[in-house]
């Protein structure tokens, strides 16, 4: 397995795991379906914003799971922390693919100067959890019922893991 820069050609791969998770999961708090143009765009943005795209390749050329950051909150004071999202491809979980594509993202921001990355988890999913805290984020907060999805409220786990020990901006 590889991991590497997302290129326009791993869209259609990106594209499918997001609809999974849109259509079958609560770990993205989305209702609609995208299609591809919407995930071009997303990654024009991140790529003009200067935050990495990273992708999982499998032996067989395919994407296996994609990982990403971006702006926690859009006001200035927030710019040196990032929020992250991570997902592997449905039948190719457990393998240490997101683990690999994390410490990848991981590296990214530190050569970033990023000073802190926060994962924002529905409180159930303990998968991204366990992943999380293996990782190295700690627990900084449990939000109640902040979301809804499947005709149910969601809760919302906040971890956060610091990048450097920087003592000032
Ligand atoms: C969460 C997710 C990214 C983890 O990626 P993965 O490739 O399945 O995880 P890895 O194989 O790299 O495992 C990482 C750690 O999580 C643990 N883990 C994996 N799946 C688990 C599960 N279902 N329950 C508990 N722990 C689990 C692994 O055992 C490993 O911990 P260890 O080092 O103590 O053994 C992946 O399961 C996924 O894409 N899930 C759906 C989308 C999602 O939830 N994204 C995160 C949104 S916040």
């Amino acid at each position: 397995m590889q991991i590497r820069d997302a290129l326009d050609a791993d869209l259609p791969g990106i594209l499918d795991i997001y609809n999974d998770a849109v259509q079958n999961s609560t770990a993205i708090w989305n209702d609609k379906l995208v299609d591809l143009d919407n995930r071009r765009a997303w990654l024009a943005e991140r790529r003009e914003q200067d935050y990495p795209v990273l992708v999982a390749i499998d032996d067989h050329e395919q994407v296996a799971g994609y990982a990403s950051f971006g702006p926690w909150r859009p006001h200035d004071g927030f710019r040196h922390t990032v929020e992250n999202s991570v997902y592997v491809r449905s039948g190719q979980r457990g393998g240490g693919v997101g683990r690999s594509l994390m410490q990848a993202l991981i590296k990214r921001a530190r050569e970033l100067h990023k000073h802190v990355m926060i994962a924002a988890i529905e409180s159930e999913n303990r998968a991204s959890i366990h992943m999380h805290q293996q990782l190295g984020f700690i627990h900084a907060a449990q939000m109640r019922q902040v979301g809804c999805k499947f005709g149910r409220w969601l809760d919302l786990t906040m971890m956060q893991l610091p990048l450097n020990r920087t003592p000032h901006p």
